[in-house]
């Protein structure tokens, strides 16, 4: 194998928002764009099963972040862009792997815990294995390198032990991955609390929101008296500047500090502007999200031809592992 491989999912559970496309996306291209690497992303849809669904939404909003990818500019001649169902291998190695590693060690990682807190009724044995597929996910294509936000570090921490006890024991020869971090690897919630996600309403911004959209979003962010001997570190001032650094650059982040710390800040102007500089960058992604939103035909040609070239890898690591371990 000459160029080192990239995997990389997003879960469907509806359209992009900021903090995939800053933490994860932005990361994926930048891979792409390498000739050094081969690279393969995926919408986990076999992930989405994990916490609670409508069977009638599944396959559009799996297509939606396909069309989300394409969009913000994955190439398919460049990547191998599909869906993670079309390839069963992900399912049957994620089954050999669950042999490898503790129940114990799944109960405690803190994204378990969340959704456990989340949705108490739903605590199911996929939610628990949700870690393992993800470990297969990346092994079964031998993936030395994951674009994904800081908040998948505990579950990236469980495939490199998975792999390491797989090669100690079988001899196979999983490369132990590791995470690959772009600037906005932790992009904060409108709410003021946390990072933003689509499970929390109001902390976040779709992709395919309008300026409209975005300034009444934003216009609903907490803020204080806009003055004070010390700029926040944590809560809704601080996202703001956050956000303002990420799409404003640091310089003007720095120009909103000092006018805290001197004649105050005028919330109504910065939100304004940031509203601006988001849409700004979210523009030509929308416009080019509505040429493959109007050639259907086309986006399943790339998931199925996505797919196949998926397959032959899948199946010869499956090949290799069955060997390895002793099947008949
Ligand atoms: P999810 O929507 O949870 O499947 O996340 C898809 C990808 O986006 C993962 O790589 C996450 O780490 C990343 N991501 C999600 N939310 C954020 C956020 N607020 N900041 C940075 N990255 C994020
Ligand atoms: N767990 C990831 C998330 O929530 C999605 C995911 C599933 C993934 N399998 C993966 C990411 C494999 C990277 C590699 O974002």
């Amino acid at each position: 194998m000459t160029r080192k491989r990239v995997f990389s999912g997003t879960r469907a559970t509806g359209g992009l928002h900021l903090g995939n496309y800053l933490g994860a996306v932005k990361g994926y291209l930048e891979l792409s764009n390498d000739p050094g690497y081969e690279t393969i992303y995926m919408v986990m849809d076999l992930h989405a099963i994990t916490t609670p669904f409508d069977k009638d939404k599944l396959a559009e909003n799996t297509r939606n972040v396909v069309l989300d990818y394409l969009a913000c500019g994955l190439d398919p001649e460049k990547s191998i862009i599909t869906v993670q169902s079309l390839v069963p291998e992900h399912t049957y190695l994620a089954h050999i792997l669950s042999a490898e590693i503790s129940v114990a060690r799944m109960q405690h990682l803190p994204t378990f815990k969340e959704k456990v807190a989340q949705h108490p009724d739903n605590v199911t044995m996929a939610l628990l294995n949700y870690p393992v597929l993800m470990a297969a996910d990346i092994l079964l294509y031998k993936a030395s390198l994951v674009p994904v936000g800081v908040d998948q570090e505990p579950h990236l921490e469980v495939a490199r032990e998975i792999a390491r006890k797989m090669n100690q024991k079988y001899g196979t020869d999983f490369p132990e991955p590791k995470r690959f971090a772009t600037k906005g690897e932790y992009v904060p919630s409108l709410t003021g609390e946390g990072k933003m996600s689509k499970t929390v309403e109001g902390s976040f911004i779709n992709l395919t929101d309008s300026l409209e959209m975005i300034k009444k979003k934003l216009s609903g962010a907490p803020t204080d008296s806009g003055k004070g001997d010390k700029v926040p570190e944590k809560g809704g001032v601080a996202n703001l500047l956050q956000l303002v650094e990420l799409f404003e650059g640091s310089d003007k982040r720095k120009t909103f500090e000092s006018e805290y710390l001197g004649a105050g800040v005028r919330y109504d102007e910065l939100k304004s502007d940031l509203a601006e500089a988001i849409y700004n960058e979210l523009k030509p992604i929308q416009e080019q999200r509505e040429k493959y939103k109007n050639n259907p035909v086309l986006v399943d040609k790339i998931i199925k031809e996505g797919a196949e070239k998926a397959s032959q890898i899948a199946k010869q690591t499956i090949k290799e592992v069955k060997e390895e371990m002793g099947f008949i």
